[in-house]
Protein backbone atom coordinates (compact mmCIF):
# COMPACT_ATOMS: atom_id res chain seq x y z
CA UNK A 1 0.00 0.00 0.00
CA UNK A 2 1.22 3.71 -0.92
CA UNK A 3 2.04 5.15 2.26
CA UNK A 4 1.90 9.30 2.58
CA UNK A 5 5.22 9.59 2.11
CA UNK A 6 5.31 7.71 -1.64
CA UNK A 7 1.95 9.30 -2.36
CA UNK A 8 4.36 12.25 -2.19
CA UNK A 9 7.15 11.74 -4.21
CA UNK A 10 5.32 9.48 -6.48
CA UNK A 11 6.40 10.73 -10.63
CA UNK A 12 4.40 12.31 -12.68
CA UNK A 13 3.88 12.91 -16.25
CA UNK A 14 6.34 16.42 -17.20
CA UNK A 15 4.37 19.45 -17.01
CA UNK A 16 2.46 20.55 -20.09
CA UNK A 17 2.44 16.62 -21.24
CA UNK A 18 -0.39 14.01 -21.21
CA UNK A 19 -0.63 10.58 -21.14
CA UNK A 20 -3.29 9.40 -24.01
CA UNK A 21 -5.02 6.67 -21.96
CA UNK A 22 -6.86 3.54 -23.34
CA UNK A 23 -10.06 5.48 -22.90
CA UNK A 24 -8.85 8.34 -25.56
CA UNK A 25 -7.54 5.52 -28.08
CA UNK A 26 -10.71 5.42 -30.07
CA UNK A 27 -10.54 9.16 -30.89
CA UNK A 28 -7.05 9.20 -32.04
CA UNK A 29 -7.27 6.40 -33.94
CA UNK A 30 -10.24 7.97 -36.05
CA UNK A 31 -7.91 10.78 -36.11
CA UNK A 32 -5.09 8.87 -37.79
CA UNK A 33 -7.59 8.04 -39.92
CA UNK A 34 -9.23 10.80 -41.33
CA UNK A 35 -4.93 12.03 -41.71
CA UNK A 36 -4.34 9.09 -43.77
CA UNK A 37 -7.72 8.88 -45.55
CA UNK A 38 -7.50 12.50 -47.04
CA UNK A 39 -3.77 12.10 -47.60
CA UNK A 40 -4.65 9.42 -49.77
CA UNK A 41 -7.80 10.76 -51.74
CA UNK A 42 -5.86 13.88 -51.72
CA UNK A 43 -2.70 12.65 -53.77
CA UNK A 44 -0.16 13.47 -50.25
CA UNK A 45 2.67 11.60 -49.99
CA UNK A 46 3.55 10.46 -46.19
CA UNK A 47 6.41 11.36 -44.56
CA UNK A 48 7.93 11.17 -41.32
CA UNK A 49 10.84 13.22 -39.91
CA UNK A 50 12.97 13.01 -36.81
CA UNK A 51 11.88 13.88 -33.22
CA UNK A 52 14.99 16.11 -32.93
CA UNK A 53 16.65 18.61 -35.83
CA UNK A 54 18.97 20.71 -35.23
CA UNK A 55 18.48 24.23 -33.65
CA UNK A 56 19.73 26.21 -36.85
CA UNK A 57 16.92 25.15 -38.83
CA UNK A 58 14.17 26.43 -37.12
CA UNK A 59 16.18 29.28 -35.89
CA UNK A 60 16.82 29.89 -39.97
CA UNK A 61 13.34 28.93 -40.80
CA UNK A 62 10.75 29.65 -38.38
CA UNK A 63 12.16 33.27 -37.43
CA UNK A 64 14.61 33.98 -34.80
CA UNK A 65 12.79 36.62 -33.66
CA UNK A 66 9.46 34.37 -33.57
CA UNK A 67 8.38 33.29 -29.81
CA UNK A 68 9.09 29.47 -30.64
CA UNK A 69 12.90 29.75 -31.45
CA UNK A 70 12.52 33.16 -28.91
CA UNK A 71 11.31 31.29 -26.10
CA UNK A 72 9.83 28.28 -27.02
CA UNK A 73 12.44 25.27 -27.77
CA UNK A 74 13.36 22.32 -25.91
CA UNK A 75 16.68 21.89 -26.40
CA UNK A 76 18.63 18.95 -25.63
CA UNK A 77 22.41 18.70 -24.65
CA UNK A 78 24.13 16.84 -27.47
CA UNK A 79 27.71 15.15 -26.06
CA UNK A 80 28.78 16.65 -29.92
CA UNK A 81 27.82 20.11 -28.89
CA UNK A 82 25.80 20.39 -31.92
CA UNK A 83 22.38 22.48 -30.98
CA UNK A 84 19.60 20.02 -30.87
CA UNK A 85 16.01 20.75 -30.55
CA UNK A 86 12.66 18.37 -29.93
CA UNK A 87 11.15 19.68 -33.26
CA UNK A 88 8.50 22.73 -32.32
CA UNK A 89 6.72 22.22 -35.92
CA UNK A 90 6.54 20.61 -39.06
CA UNK A 91 7.09 22.39 -41.64
CA UNK A 92 10.79 24.12 -41.49
CA UNK A 93 11.34 19.68 -41.06
CA UNK A 94 9.40 18.53 -44.22
CA UNK A 95 11.43 21.18 -46.46
CA UNK A 96 14.61 20.34 -44.61
CA UNK A 97 13.44 16.75 -46.01
CA UNK A 98 12.58 17.93 -49.71
CA UNK A 99 15.57 19.33 -50.14
CA UNK A 100 18.17 16.70 -49.08
CA UNK A 101 16.44 14.08 -50.70
CA UNK A 102 16.22 16.04 -53.87
CA UNK A 103 12.99 16.10 -54.07
CA UNK A 104 12.79 18.82 -56.47
CA UNK A 105 13.63 16.20 -59.18
CA UNK A 106 10.55 14.78 -58.48
CA UNK A 107 7.46 15.52 -60.42
CA UNK A 108 6.16 18.79 -58.94
CA UNK A 109 4.66 20.00 -57.03
CA UNK A 110 5.16 17.26 -54.14
CA UNK A 111 2.77 16.55 -51.66
CA UNK A 112 3.16 15.55 -48.44
CA UNK A 113 1.49 15.22 -45.02
CA UNK A 114 2.58 13.61 -42.06
CA UNK A 115 1.30 13.51 -38.09
CA UNK A 116 3.00 13.29 -34.94
CA UNK A 117 3.86 15.05 -31.71
CA UNK A 118 5.47 18.53 -31.47
CA UNK A 119 7.50 20.06 -28.56
CA UNK A 120 6.82 23.75 -27.50
CA UNK A 121 8.12 25.46 -23.98
CA UNK A 122 4.71 27.29 -23.21
CA UNK A 123 2.34 28.37 -20.36
CA UNK A 124 0.13 24.94 -19.92
CA UNK A 125 -3.77 25.87 -20.29
CA UNK A 126 -6.26 24.61 -22.08
CA UNK A 127 -5.63 23.56 -25.33
CA UNK A 128 -1.88 24.84 -25.09
CA UNK A 129 0.72 22.31 -23.83
CA UNK A 130 4.11 21.31 -24.00
CA UNK A 131 3.80 18.15 -26.00
CA UNK A 132 0.90 18.04 -28.84
CA UNK A 133 0.30 16.79 -31.91
CA UNK A 134 -0.49 17.91 -35.39
CA UNK A 135 -1.72 16.54 -38.92
CA UNK A 136 -0.64 18.71 -41.83
CA UNK A 137 -0.65 18.80 -45.39
CA UNK A 138 2.27 20.37 -47.86
CA UNK A 139 2.24 21.17 -51.02
CA UNK A 140 6.31 22.02 -52.08
CA UNK A 141 7.10 23.01 -55.49
CA UNK A 142 5.28 23.97 -58.96
CA UNK A 143 3.49 27.18 -59.07
CA UNK A 144 2.64 29.48 -56.54
CA UNK A 145 -0.69 29.27 -57.87
CA UNK A 146 -3.67 30.83 -55.55
CA UNK A 147 -5.82 27.69 -56.14
CA UNK A 148 -3.32 25.52 -54.02
CA UNK A 149 -3.67 28.39 -51.23
CA UNK A 150 -7.42 27.77 -51.73
CA UNK A 151 -7.40 24.18 -51.65
CA UNK A 152 -5.36 23.83 -48.85
CA UNK A 153 -7.78 25.86 -46.62
CA UNK A 154 -10.52 23.50 -48.45
CA UNK A 155 -8.93 20.50 -47.06
CA UNK A 156 -8.58 21.56 -43.55
CA UNK A 157 -11.72 22.60 -43.67
CA UNK A 158 -12.65 19.12 -44.69
CA UNK A 159 -10.02 17.83 -42.32
CA UNK A 160 -12.43 19.24 -39.14
CA UNK A 161 -15.93 17.90 -41.05
CA UNK A 162 -14.41 14.53 -41.12
CA UNK A 163 -13.91 14.85 -37.45
CA UNK A 164 -17.35 16.10 -36.84
CA UNK A 165 -16.49 19.61 -35.13
CA UNK A 166 -19.61 22.11 -35.68
CA UNK A 167 -19.41 25.80 -36.45
CA UNK A 168 -16.33 26.06 -39.05
CA UNK A 169 -14.76 29.59 -39.86
CA UNK A 170 -11.76 30.09 -41.88
CA UNK A 171 -9.94 33.52 -41.08
CA UNK A 172 -7.96 34.55 -43.68
CA UNK A 173 -5.38 36.82 -44.32
CA UNK A 174 -2.84 38.50 -46.73
CA UNK A 175 0.77 39.66 -45.59
CA UNK A 176 2.10 40.45 -48.84
CA UNK A 177 5.44 39.84 -49.94
CA UNK A 178 9.14 40.60 -50.10
CA UNK A 179 8.23 44.29 -52.26
CA UNK A 180 5.17 45.38 -50.26
CA UNK A 181 5.52 44.14 -47.06
CA UNK A 182 8.48 46.62 -46.38
CA UNK A 183 6.63 49.29 -47.18
CA UNK A 184 3.78 48.15 -44.55
CA UNK A 185 6.06 47.49 -42.03
CA UNK A 186 7.11 51.27 -42.09
CA UNK A 187 3.55 52.16 -42.08
CA UNK A 188 2.80 50.24 -39.33
CA UNK A 189 5.97 51.24 -37.30
CA UNK A 190 5.25 55.37 -37.70
CA UNK A 191 1.31 54.38 -36.62
CA UNK A 192 2.75 52.87 -33.07
CA UNK A 193 5.09 55.33 -32.50
CA UNK A 194 3.22 57.75 -30.78
CA UNK A 195 0.44 54.98 -28.99
CA UNK A 196 0.89 53.78 -25.42
CA UNK A 197 0.91 49.96 -26.64
CA UNK A 198 1.91 47.71 -23.88
CA UNK A 199 5.59 46.65 -23.49
CA UNK A 200 5.93 43.76 -25.50
CA UNK A 201 4.34 45.67 -28.20
CA UNK A 202 7.13 48.36 -27.87
CA UNK A 203 9.45 44.99 -28.20
CA UNK A 204 8.16 44.11 -31.43
CA UNK A 205 8.08 46.87 -33.19
CA UNK A 206 12.14 46.91 -33.04
CA UNK A 207 12.36 43.28 -34.43
CA UNK A 208 9.39 42.27 -35.82
CA UNK A 209 6.77 44.83 -35.87
CA UNK A 210 3.84 42.65 -37.78
CA UNK A 211 3.67 40.01 -34.76
CA UNK A 212 2.32 43.76 -32.56
CA UNK A 213 -1.34 42.46 -34.96
CA UNK A 214 -1.12 39.49 -32.27
CA UNK A 215 -1.22 41.34 -29.19
CA UNK A 216 -4.02 39.81 -26.96
CA UNK A 217 -3.76 42.86 -24.28
CA UNK A 218 -6.80 44.59 -23.62
CA UNK A 219 -4.71 47.91 -23.54
CA UNK A 220 -3.27 47.20 -27.32
CA UNK A 221 -7.41 46.55 -28.89
CA UNK A 222 -8.22 50.17 -29.43
CA UNK A 223 -4.84 50.76 -30.99
CA UNK A 224 -5.08 47.55 -32.92
CA UNK A 225 -8.55 48.52 -34.49
CA UNK A 226 -7.14 51.88 -35.63
CA UNK A 227 -4.07 50.61 -37.58
CA UNK A 228 -3.31 50.61 -40.92
CA UNK A 229 -4.55 47.53 -42.70
CA UNK A 230 -1.71 44.95 -44.74
CA UNK A 231 -4.42 44.42 -47.24
CA UNK A 232 -4.95 47.87 -48.09
CA UNK A 233 -0.72 48.01 -48.73
CA UNK A 234 -0.82 44.96 -50.97
CA UNK A 235 1.18 45.17 -54.13
CA UNK A 236 -0.58 44.62 -57.53
CA UNK A 237 1.07 41.11 -57.99
CA UNK A 238 -0.17 40.10 -54.40
CA UNK A 239 -3.59 41.87 -54.36
CA UNK A 240 -4.58 39.79 -57.42
CA UNK A 241 -3.46 36.70 -55.65
CA UNK A 242 -5.05 37.09 -52.92
CA UNK A 243 -8.69 38.27 -54.78
CA UNK A 244 -8.03 35.25 -56.64
CA UNK A 245 -7.95 32.76 -53.52
CA UNK A 246 -11.27 34.46 -52.34
CA UNK A 247 -13.08 33.93 -55.54
CA UNK A 248 -11.86 29.99 -55.38
CA UNK A 249 -13.28 30.15 -51.67
CA UNK A 250 -16.37 31.59 -52.94
CA UNK A 251 -16.98 29.47 -55.58
CA UNK A 252 -16.72 26.14 -53.23
CA UNK A 253 -19.06 27.97 -50.68
CA UNK A 254 -16.71 28.04 -48.16
CA UNK A 255 -17.14 29.90 -44.57
CA UNK A 256 -14.17 32.54 -44.56
CA UNK A 257 -13.74 35.97 -42.76
CA UNK A 258 -11.02 38.60 -43.79
CA UNK A 259 -9.13 39.19 -40.33
CA UNK A 260 -6.60 41.96 -41.14
CA UNK A 261 -4.62 41.40 -37.70
CA UNK A 262 -4.08 37.64 -38.69
CA UNK A 263 -0.08 37.36 -39.17
CA UNK A 264 0.45 34.18 -37.61
CA UNK A 265 3.47 33.43 -35.17
CA UNK A 266 5.95 32.01 -37.74
CA UNK A 267 8.23 34.19 -40.20
CA UNK A 268 8.26 31.75 -42.81
CA UNK A 269 5.09 32.88 -44.53
CA UNK A 270 4.31 35.24 -47.45
CA UNK A 271 0.86 36.45 -49.08
CA UNK A 272 -1.89 34.05 -47.89
CA UNK A 273 -1.87 33.13 -44.08
CA UNK A 274 -5.01 31.43 -42.18
CA UNK A 275 -6.67 29.84 -39.76
CA UNK A 276 -9.35 27.56 -38.30
CA UNK A 277 -12.02 28.61 -35.69
CA UNK A 278 -15.02 26.51 -34.08
CA UNK A 279 -17.78 28.76 -32.85
CA UNK A 280 -17.02 31.17 -30.25
CA UNK A 281 -13.54 29.39 -29.20
CA UNK A 282 -10.70 31.54 -29.54
CA UNK A 283 -8.46 28.62 -30.40
CA UNK A 284 -7.47 28.13 -34.05
CA UNK A 285 -7.76 24.46 -34.61
CA UNK A 286 -5.35 25.01 -37.16
CA UNK A 287 -3.50 27.45 -39.31
CA UNK A 288 -1.34 27.37 -42.30
CA UNK A 289 -0.31 29.82 -45.22
CA UNK A 290 2.27 30.00 -47.83
CA UNK A 291 5.98 29.75 -47.82
CA UNK A 292 7.44 30.67 -50.98
CA UNK A 293 11.04 31.60 -49.34
CA UNK A 294 11.39 28.69 -47.09
CA UNK A 295 13.17 26.39 -49.52
CA UNK A 296 15.44 28.93 -50.65
CA UNK A 297 16.09 30.24 -47.25
CA UNK A 298 17.20 26.55 -45.83
CA UNK A 299 19.00 26.28 -49.10
CA UNK A 300 17.28 24.85 -51.68
CA UNK A 301 16.52 26.77 -55.03
CA UNK A 302 13.55 29.04 -55.02
CA UNK A 303 10.53 27.26 -55.03
CA UNK A 304 6.75 27.97 -53.97
CA UNK A 305 5.00 26.62 -51.32
CA UNK A 306 1.74 26.10 -49.34
CA UNK A 307 0.52 24.06 -46.42
CA UNK A 308 -1.26 24.05 -43.04
CA UNK A 309 -1.71 21.46 -39.99
CA UNK A 310 -4.27 21.14 -37.18
CA UNK A 311 -3.86 20.87 -34.01
CA UNK A 312 -5.04 17.36 -32.83
CA UNK A 313 -5.18 18.02 -29.06
CA UNK A 314 -7.79 20.30 -29.92
CA UNK A 315 -9.71 18.53 -31.58
CA UNK A 316 -10.20 16.15 -29.41
CA UNK A 317 -10.93 19.05 -26.58
CA UNK A 318 -13.04 20.62 -29.13
CA UNK A 319 -15.06 16.70 -29.73
CA UNK A 320 -14.93 16.22 -25.83
CA UNK A 321 -16.87 19.54 -25.49
CA UNK A 322 -19.41 18.75 -28.40
CA UNK A 323 -20.67 15.69 -28.28
CA UNK A 324 -19.39 11.93 -26.34
CA UNK A 325 -16.80 10.39 -28.08
CA UNK A 326 -17.62 7.88 -30.97
CA UNK A 327 -18.49 4.42 -29.59
CA UNK A 328 -15.17 2.40 -30.00
CA UNK A 329 -14.73 -0.03 -32.94
CA UNK A 330 -17.65 -2.94 -32.90
CA UNK A 331 -16.50 -5.41 -31.15
CA UNK A 332 -15.95 -8.91 -32.38
CA UNK A 333 -17.11 -12.03 -30.23
CA UNK A 334 -14.51 -12.42 -28.23
CA UNK A 335 -13.29 -16.09 -27.68
CA UNK A 336 -11.59 -16.85 -24.08
CA UNK A 337 -8.89 -19.10 -23.97
CA UNK A 338 -8.64 -21.56 -20.60
CA UNK A 339 -5.88 -23.41 -19.53
CA UNK A 340 -5.71 -26.19 -17.03
CA UNK A 341 -2.35 -27.48 -16.01
CA UNK A 342 1.21 -26.70 -17.22
CA UNK A 343 1.11 -29.08 -19.98
CA UNK A 344 -1.67 -27.59 -21.67
CA UNK A 345 -0.36 -23.80 -20.63
CA UNK A 346 2.70 -24.97 -22.75
CA UNK A 347 0.75 -26.22 -25.59
CA UNK A 348 -1.57 -23.16 -25.49
CA UNK A 349 0.63 -20.51 -27.37
CA UNK A 350 0.78 -22.17 -30.53
CA UNK A 351 -3.05 -22.54 -30.52
CA UNK A 352 -3.85 -19.43 -29.16
CA UNK A 353 -1.70 -18.21 -32.10
CA UNK A 354 -2.95 -19.80 -34.78
CA UNK A 355 -6.74 -18.52 -33.82
CA UNK A 356 -5.19 -14.80 -34.00
CA UNK A 357 -4.14 -15.27 -37.03
CA UNK A 358 -6.77 -16.85 -38.33
CA UNK A 359 -8.80 -13.04 -37.35
CA UNK A 360 -10.34 -14.80 -34.30
CA UNK A 361 -10.26 -12.16 -31.03
CA UNK A 362 -8.72 -14.38 -28.16
CA UNK A 363 -8.27 -13.46 -24.49
CA UNK A 364 -6.33 -15.89 -23.11
CA UNK A 365 -5.74 -16.55 -19.11
CA UNK A 366 -2.71 -17.65 -18.39
CA UNK A 367 -2.91 -18.10 -14.41
CA UNK A 368 -3.13 -20.50 -12.10
CA UNK A 369 -6.80 -20.42 -11.47
CA UNK A 370 -9.58 -22.95 -11.50
CA UNK A 371 -11.92 -23.96 -14.50
CA UNK A 372 -14.35 -21.90 -12.24
CA UNK A 373 -12.64 -19.01 -11.59
CA UNK A 374 -11.43 -19.17 -15.50
CA UNK A 375 -15.33 -19.07 -16.42
CA UNK A 376 -15.65 -16.37 -14.30
CA UNK A 377 -12.80 -14.43 -15.86
CA UNK A 378 -14.29 -15.10 -19.46
CA UNK A 379 -17.63 -13.85 -17.91
CA UNK A 380 -16.25 -10.61 -17.07
CA UNK A 381 -14.41 -10.12 -20.12
CA UNK A 382 -17.90 -10.50 -21.84
CA UNK A 383 -16.45 -13.53 -23.90
CA UNK A 384 -19.10 -15.75 -25.65
CA UNK A 385 -17.14 -18.71 -26.47
CA UNK A 386 -14.75 -20.62 -24.21
CA UNK A 387 -12.18 -22.67 -25.77
CA UNK A 388 -10.97 -25.04 -22.62
CA UNK A 389 -7.60 -27.11 -22.87
CA UNK A 390 -6.99 -29.36 -20.31
CA UNK A 391 -4.41 -32.08 -19.67
CA UNK A 392 -6.63 -34.83 -21.02
CA UNK A 393 -7.46 -32.42 -24.13
CA UNK A 394 -4.03 -32.24 -24.42
CA UNK A 395 -2.66 -35.91 -24.49
CA UNK A 396 -5.31 -36.63 -27.31
CA UNK A 397 -4.89 -33.40 -29.58
CA UNK A 398 -8.33 -32.01 -28.61
CA UNK A 399 -9.96 -29.22 -27.06
CA UNK A 400 -13.71 -28.36 -25.58
CA UNK A 401 -15.64 -25.16 -27.16
CA UNK A 402 -18.45 -24.54 -24.87
CA UNK A 403 -20.70 -21.83 -26.02
CA UNK A 404 -20.69 -19.43 -22.68
CA UNK A 405 -24.52 -17.97 -23.63
CA UNK A 406 -26.09 -22.02 -23.74
CA UNK A 407 -23.71 -23.43 -21.97
CA UNK A 408 -23.61 -26.11 -25.14
CA UNK A 409 -20.18 -27.85 -25.01
CA UNK A 410 -18.38 -30.27 -27.93
CA UNK A 411 -15.25 -31.56 -28.13
CA UNK A 412 -13.07 -31.14 -31.29
CA UNK A 413 -9.85 -32.16 -32.83
CA UNK A 414 -7.18 -29.65 -32.41
CA UNK A 415 -6.77 -29.65 -36.33
CA UNK A 416 -10.01 -28.61 -36.65
CA UNK A 417 -10.35 -25.75 -33.72
CA UNK A 418 -9.54 -22.85 -36.23
CA UNK A 419 -12.28 -23.61 -38.40
CA UNK A 420 -15.27 -25.25 -35.83
CA UNK A 421 -14.56 -21.51 -33.74
CA UNK A 422 -15.03 -19.35 -36.82
CA UNK A 423 -18.26 -21.33 -37.82
CA UNK A 424 -19.25 -19.58 -34.24
CA UNK A 425 -18.31 -16.59 -34.58
P1 LIG B 1 0.89 26.78 -35.74
O1 LIG B 1 -0.17 27.83 -35.87
O2 LIG B 1 2.03 27.09 -34.85
O3 LIG B 1 1.38 26.46 -37.20
O4 LIG B 1 0.22 25.44 -35.24
C1 LIG B 1 -0.88 24.86 -35.90
C2 LIG B 1 -1.92 24.42 -34.89
O5 LIG B 1 -1.32 23.61 -33.88
C3 LIG B 1 -2.56 25.56 -34.09
O6 LIG B 1 -3.62 26.16 -34.83
C4 LIG B 1 -3.05 24.84 -32.86
O7 LIG B 1 -4.30 24.22 -33.12
C5 LIG B 1 -2.00 23.77 -32.65
N1 LIG B 1 -1.05 24.16 -31.58
C6 LIG B 1 -0.03 25.03 -31.67
N2 LIG B 1 0.62 25.12 -30.49
C7 LIG B 1 -0.02 24.28 -29.63
C8 LIG B 1 0.16 23.92 -28.24
N3 LIG B 1 1.14 24.41 -27.52
N4 LIG B 1 -0.71 23.04 -27.70
C9 LIG B 1 -1.73 22.49 -28.43
N5 LIG B 1 -1.94 22.79 -29.74
C10 LIG B 1 -1.11 23.68 -30.32
C11 LIG B 1 2.36 25.57 -37.50
O8 LIG B 1 2.84 24.80 -36.71
C12 LIG B 1 2.75 25.58 -38.96
N6 LIG B 1 3.86 24.63 -39.15
C13 LIG B 1 1.55 25.23 -39.82
C14 LIG B 1 1.89 25.19 -41.28
C15 LIG B 1 2.04 24.08 -42.04
N7 LIG B 1 2.13 26.24 -42.05
C16 LIG B 1 2.42 25.81 -43.28
N8 LIG B 1 2.39 24.51 -43.28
Amino acid sequence: MATAKSKKTALQSVKGMRDLLPKDQAIWEKIRKVTRDLGEDYNFMRIDTPLVESAALFERGVGESSDIVEKQMFSIKSKDDIALILRPEFTAPVVRAYIEHGMSHMSQPVKLYYIGSLYRYEQPQEGRYREFYQSGFEIIGGESDPLYDAQMIMLAYRFLEEMKIGKLMAQVNSIGCRQCRPLYRKKLVDYYKSKPACKTCKRRLLVNPLRVLDCKEKECDPIKKGAPAMIDSLCVLCRGHFKLVLEYLDEVKLPYMLNNSLVRGLDYYNRTVFEIFSGESDLALGGGGRYDHLVELLGGKPTPAVGFSIGLDRVVMMLDKQEPAPANRKEKRKVFFITIGDLAKKRALPLIESLRRAGVHVEEFMGKDSLRGQLAAADKKGAEIALIFGQMEAFEDSIIIRDLKTGAQETVLLIKMVESVKKKL
